[in-house]
């Protein structure tokens, strides 16, 4: 190859390789990932990464990957960019949803299910975001400062198993930065880690326009800049070839990982028959069933109130936000559009059958029925306000000058910069509000994602949005006094191509429908669906810890009237309940269920199935819990965000400071009972033990259950953890039925990462083993004496 042969491949085209077909050398298409092939038109929609965690099922995580793997090619795509692996260290990042929760182990093995699936059916997996991108909020700048010990038992296990036992085929680096450098320009991350000491042979590429100084992001590893090379341009690396910064070899090395890759993978040409084979098919949705159904969290089901006696129920209410359209993903790269996609509410109208009514509500004012129902006034008491219009960033020259009767321009979706104008315009919306009666009101203001504003309240900023990658719709609560005039002043900067601004405000007690009352006293139970969407919770911005507004209004007016409340959450994680979870008697976690999950809740619901999906997340009562509290943002004044909890993050945390959870990590309810019993535990050989021990479905359904299997270490010259994750097993059980459940912890299992040895350590110490079904519920305990 010639050098210029070479450079052109070390940058992409688009969502492609370069071909050179001089060379024979095909284009290699791409799509996202991580739950969809999302890049090339509709396709299987999958249930969200965290959903996929909560099956604890690494087998159910291989035929995702394999099912992917063939919608994969039906789109022409080799390299799917999935999956997502970080680990979830608070609620409010706009991603959670995409990977496989907070704990590194069973990410680990999901992950590691995941990608031998899709690399078995000749696709190749890319293990993203390469590493600590934990958080979404400025996630170009914000620089991840981690501890060594954190880092190699926290936030690199699942990239390592991806690599050493998954044999990913591609890695792809993170926006932010990780102690001080860019992900892409890291060596000490990329080289001595992940090529050096973990053998990575195959493509690292950049995430999306997250290459910051192409020589020096060469020098660190980055084998592919994408989509283009902007850093890593042709010109760039050809003057450092010549003043000798970047050396041949370097150059070679990437260059020959790239067309590995390319022979591995992409051997078929993207334009073949095969790009219009099975995109749709049944089987895939099936695996897409499954993995809703088996994800799903019961968390809550006090006096059996589910499942739903159908022959004894003659009504019920669906109702909220999330129950009708369905809410399948999260905003961003991720979000796959379906074939068809199953709602909660038609699911629960085909399975209770014409025998029981259901009725369905929204529940509660939506945002565009907030902006357009808000009255405003102008200055001189007529309806509407004044909207002045000037053709520039910046507010000056002659505005056009019309009158509008609401500022109710947004419109539901993810919000993600997109294409941006480039003839950015501003607007300045005048009027006044006045409130109709005395109470608390909710302020709410829609924006597209790269557009700014500053809303004024009687001449004081009450709100504010920088420009920034996305946004989701801001709001806050006030009070009014009766007849209360507001004088409001809305500066806008549109710099997206359409106007997309929404302005509203509305009396907190009239936000819920008042339809809701009445179907809620006259059923039998009522379900209520409520969470998150793209607009709210999606990659480019972080997302809210309490719910959105009247979501809590909704939940609590219904309960007021009918105890038979059931609650689903659509979420990415943890959400604030507090005001009402312990006075609703059941609540399930959703998380984002994909085309399959209407259907799948609704089976769940009346109890065709019987749950059995675990949290792979703790789920806090109160943000304050957490040990991330106080340093998920960057320090003040600084784009530093200090891992300070180091190796305690989720339970380590709760287990470490003695605080209790709502709900703990690996918790989930079923119809049926399960026993623990007969725990053994043996050594094998020098360094391995055998755990062994009884599972027994003890009621009266079938049902799965999801064996765990911590251990501690005991009197550790450390800091360590109570107790870790280490092996688990999902089992399926009769009635009646047990089984001998035996698993294996190897070294590793009972190591910490030793800081002055740079290497895992283990201990000569007893070891405690403890075995059950959730952090929290161990009834089997056992020791273990290791050496050296
Ligand atoms: C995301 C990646 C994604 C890429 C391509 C980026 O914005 O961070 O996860 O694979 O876009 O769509």
């Amino acid at each position: 190859m010639t050098e210029e042969e070479k450079l052109k491949l070390i940058g992409g085209n688009g969502m492609e390789t370069f071909a050179i077909p001089e060379l024979g050398i095909p284009a290699i298409r791409m799509t996202d990932g991580p739950s969809g092939v999302r890049s090339w038109g509709p396709s299987t929609a999958y249930p969200a990464g965290i959903a996929l965690a909560a099956t604890w099922d690494p087998a159910l995580a291989k035929r995702e990957g394999q099912s992917l793997a063939d919608d994969a090619k039906a789109r022409g795509a080799r390299i799917l960019l999935g999956p997502g692996v970080n680990i979830y260290r608070a609620p409010m990042n706009g991603r959670n949803f995409e990977y496989f929760g907070e704990d590194p182990y069973l990410a680990s093995r999901v992950a590691v299910g995941y990608i031998e699936g899709v690399q078995s059916h000749g696709v190749a997996a890319t293990v993203k975001h390469f590493d600590a991108n934990t958080s979404e909020f400025d996630r170009h700048n914000t620089n991840a400062v981690i501890d060594e010990r954190t880092l190699h038992e926290i936030y690199l296990p699942a990239f390592e198993a991806a690599v050493k036992e998954g044999h990913v085929a591609a890695v792809m680096d993170s926006y932010n930065l990780v102690n001080g450098a860019h992900m892409t320009e890291n060596a000490p991350m990329n080289l001595d880690i992940l090529k050096h000491s973990w053998g990575f042979n195959g493509v690292l590429m950049s995430d999306w326009n997250a290459t910051y100084d192409g020589v020096a992001a060469a020098n660190a590893g980055l084998d592919l800049e994408m989509p283009r090379a902007k850093s890593m341009t042709p010109a760039a690396m050809t003057t450092a070839l010549g003043k000798g910064t970047l050396s041949e070899a370097v150059l070679d090395d990437k260059v020959r990982r790239i067309l590995t890759l390319v022979l591995r993978y992409g051997a078929t040409d993207p334009g073949s028959a095969e790009a219009n084979g099975h995109a749709y098919s049944e089987g895939a949705k099936k695996i897409a069933y499954r993995i809703a159904a088996e994800g799903t969290v019961l968390l809550k089901n006090d006096g059996g109130l589910l499942p739903l006696d159908s022959n004894r129920l003659h009504r019920i209410a669906v109702i909220g936000p999330n129950s009708w359209p369905p809410e399948t993903g999260g905003g961003g790269s991720s979000y796959t559009t379906a074939f068809r996609s199953s709602d909660l509410y038609t699911s629960l109208c085909d399975v209770l059958g014409p025998k029981v009514e259901v009725d369905w509500s929204p529940g509660s004012k939506s945002e565009t029925d907030i902006f357009s129902q808000t009255a405003f006034d102008e200055a001189d008491g007529r309806a509407g306000l004044k909207q002045e219009m000037y053709n520039n960033a910046s507010f000056t020259g002659l505005p056009q000058t019309s009158r509008i009767p609401h500022v109710n321009f947004w419109t539901p979706s993810f919000r993600i910069g997109g294409g941006t104008s480039l003839n950015p315009k501003t607007y300045r919306w005048t009027a006044t509000f006045t409130a109709k009666t005395a109470g608390e009101y909710y302020v709410l203001v829609g924006a597209h994602g790269r557009d700014s504003y500053v809303l004024r309240f009687d001449g004081k900023i009450v709100l504010e949005h920088a420009q920034s990658e996305g946004t989701a719709p801001q709001y806050f609560r006030t009070h009014f006094s009766k007849g209360q005039h507001t004088v409001v002043e809305f500066d806008y900067v549109q710099r997206g191509q359409h106007l997309d601004a929404g302005l509203g405000i509305v009396a907190v007690d009239s936000i819920v429908l008042p339809e809701v009352k009445r179907l809620a006293e006259m059923s039998d139970a009522v379900i209520v669906s409520l969470g998150f969407s793209p607009s709210y919770e999606s990659e480019a911005f972080d997302r809210p810890w309490e719910l959105l507004p009247g979501q809590n209004e909704l939940v609590n007016a219904v309960a007021g009237v009918n105890r038979k409340i059931i609650v689903v959450l659509n979420a990415g994680g943890g959400v604030d309940v507090a005001q009402w979870i312990d006075h609703v008697p059941a609540f399930l976690h959703a998380w984002y269920g994909g085309e399959e999950g209407g259907h799948a809740l609704a089976d769940l619901l009346t109890g065709r199935v019987s749950p059995s999906g675990k949290l792979p997340i703790t789920l806090e009562r109160q943000l304050e819990d957490d040990g991330s509290y106080k340093s998920y943002y960057p320090k003040p004044a600084t784009t530093d965000v200090h891992f300070s909890e180091g190796i305690f993050v989720g339970y380590r945390h709760f287990d470490h400071a003695g605080v209790k959870p709502l709900y703990p990590f690996g918790f989930g309810l079923s119809y049926t009972d399960f026993a623990f019993s007969d725990l053994h535990v043996t050594k094998d050989g020098a360094q391995a033990v055998k755990v062994s021990f009884l599972v027994r479905n003890s009621g009266s359904r079938s049902g799965d259950e999801v064996a765990q299997v911590y251990v501690g270490e005991q009197d550790a010259p450390v800091p360590r953890p109570v107790r870790e994750l280490k092996a688990f097993r999902r089992v399926h059980l009769e009635p009646g039925k047990s089984s001998r459940v035996s698993l294996e912890l190897g070294r590793r299992a009972f190591s910490y990462w030793d800081t002055t040895t740079h290497d895992w350590k283990l201990d000569n110490a007893t070891f405690q083993i403890e075995v059950g079904d959730s952090e929290e519920a161990l009834p089997l305990h056992g020791t273990v004496q290791l050496r050296p």
